[in-house]
């Protein structure tokens, strides 16, 4: 589906302002909103571009640069910090080559740091796109990473 089709899925209300970001995102194959897609969005709900940019760039789901099909998300809370997250970032950068906001070369893995998960039971933990992993050790980000690198279908 192209952006103008599903901005206009959505009413001109500013209501709709975060959906119609996170349908654009979404849809993009790298995973971020590009310029023109937030012109198309400004322009739909007749607000002013500067701050459409101001909210794109307030939340962290959201991001204004390319990344990779899968973006893993290690939480960085209090009970994920204190049971290794900090190891779980360094394994995926020694696994990946990429620090913590970084996206690796072929465009596959992006990295990045997040508040709690909601699932402080299986800490450290880390979301893959909408997939969440728990008890994280660096042989199960290994065979995490093999079975992603192999997986013919992006999932979301
Ligand atoms: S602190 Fe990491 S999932 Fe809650």
């Amino acid at each position: 589906m192209d952006q103008q089709e599903i901005i206009a899925g959505f009413s001109p209300e500013i209501t709709n302002l975060l959906p119609i970001l996170h349908a654009l995102q979404d849809n993009h194959p790298q995973n971020y909103l590009t310029e023109d897609s937030l012109r198309a969005t400004a322009r739909h709900l007749r607000v002013n571009l500067s701050w459409i940019y101001g909210v794109a760039g307030y939340y962290s789901m959201f991001s204004l640069e390319p990344r990779g099909s899968y973006i893993i998300r290690v939480c960085n809370s209090p009970v994920c910090n204190m049971l290794g997250s900090s190891g779980i970032i360094d394994a995926l950068a020694s696994i990946l080559g990429i620090s913590s906001g970084e996206t690796t070369s072929d465009g596959l893995f992006t990295v990045e740091e997040a508040e709690c998960l909601g699932i402080c039971d299986v800490a450290p933990a880390m979301m893959v796109n909408s997939k969440v992993y728990g008890n994280l050790t660096r042989e199960s980000l290994e065979t995490i990473i093999d079975e992603l690198r192999t997986m013919k279908n992006v999932p979301e």
